[in-house]
């Protein structure tokens, strides 16, 4: 069976290895030697100020949410996974739907400013399959009218926009280290800013509030990685090259061979991560015909983003057409590293077949 992807699974001795050092320690959570050296090697590899590695890539959105004390309204992008929305409602704030961009899949940066209103505090938008927002134009939006700015930056690892990581835009950035993501600690994820007394209280958040043992610095929650997801972390971390070389041979092959198929534009100025590999087609009924046919031969895309976020049944607003058009256009093909040539073409072979 071929899934949208498969999780990188390093050598399970090399796994062990590092594992074996929590069980020599007799620790194995409340920021351990694994957490730490792993938050040391990212911080190095993804060249940013400051990282939390957290128990996945939902709680950071929620965190941020809080501990930037945000109430009201958030504008946010109907094209994204369901927690960039319910980590919203769930901090009691009411998202404010702004179409996206057809072609960049991102929030439209120009329909931001229409949908201010004395009740907006933030903006949450999301990178969408690594793919940057257009963060100077929202910069500029968000000081002028003194709003948070968070990115949900769950597909972004190792991106980087202008020369700097993309986890360095924004109030706060968050990441998914998903089993699904192309980097992983099975569960996990973390959150970035640039300023450090931010971080300060993005830490205690997510800790409890613990400041030591018997002092609390304001409320938190628990969101801390364990050691035993940090050490898959490490032990995925020297194969990232790897992992990304793989992922990059397989798009490569996809684009010379659906060159007539509608695919995300990348932002220039871009660094991209090759995390996911989305077509779009011309009509809702070719992509359920393609999916009928790759489920019978055991090959399952994923339909990704689905549905358009404005329809779920805890929020209100109204339709964001060039969402909905997208989201029910659009599917993930399958891509990670190994996948073989021969179901490569098979995948195109089938795809190919409704433009004939
Ligand atoms: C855009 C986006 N945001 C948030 C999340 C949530 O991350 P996690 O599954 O690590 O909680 C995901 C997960 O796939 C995602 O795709």
């Amino acid at each position: 069976m071929i899934q949208v992807t498969k999780t990188f699974l390093p050598p399970q001795e090399e796994y062990n290895a590092i594992l074996k050092r929590a069980w020599d320690a007799g620790w194995i959570t409340n920021r351990g030697a694994l957490v730490q050296e792993l938050e040391e090697k990212l911080k190095t590899y993804l060249q940013v100020p400051n990282i939390i590695a957290m128990t996945n890539g939902t709680l950071p959105l929620q965190i941020a949410i809080k501990a930037l004390g945000l109430k009201g309204e958030i504008i946010t992008t109907p094209f994204s996974y369901v927690a960039t929305t319910s980590s919203i409602v769930w901090e009691g704030c009411t998202p404010v739907f702004v179409d996206i961009h057809p072609e960049y899949l991102t929030i439209d940066e120009t329909k931001i400013e229409a949908a201010i209103t004395h009740k907006t505090s933030a903006i949450l938008a999301t990178h969408v399959f690594g793919n940057p927002c257009a963060v100077e134009k929202i910069e500029t939006i968000a000081e002028k009218y003194n709003l948070k700015v968070i990115y949900d930056a769950a597909h972004c690892f190792g991106v980087t926009y202008k020369g700097k990581s993309i986890f360095e835009y924004g109030d706060v950035s968050t990441c998914s280290f998903h089993a699904t993501k192309l980097f992983h600690t099975g569960e996990g994820g973390a959150m970035f800013t640039n300023d450090n007394e931010l971080y300060n209280k993005l830490f205690y958040h997510h800790n409890f509030g613990h400041k030591g043992k018997e002092d609390f610095q304001g409320m938190g929650i628990n969101a801390k990685m364990s050691e035993l997801q940090a050490a898959m972390g490490l032990a995925v971390f020297p194969y990232l090259k790897l992992i990304t070389e793989g992922r990059r041979r397989v798009i490569q092959f996809y684009k010379s061979e659906l060159p007539t198929f509608m695919e995300m534009k990348l932002r220039e100025d871009t660094i991209w991560n090759y995390s996911y590999f989305p077509i779009i087609f011309e009509n809702q009924n070719q992509l359920l015909r393609v999916q009928k046919l790759l489920n019978g031969v055991n090959i399952f895309p994923r339909r990704y983003f689905y549905p358009s976020l404005e329809n779920l049944p805890y929020v209100e607003g109204e339709m964001c057409l060039k969402s909905q058009y997208v989201s029910e256009r659009i599917l993930c093909l399958p891509l990670y590293p190994d996948l073989e040539y021969r179901h490569l073409q098979q995948i195109v072979k089938i795809i190919s077949t409704i433009k004939q």
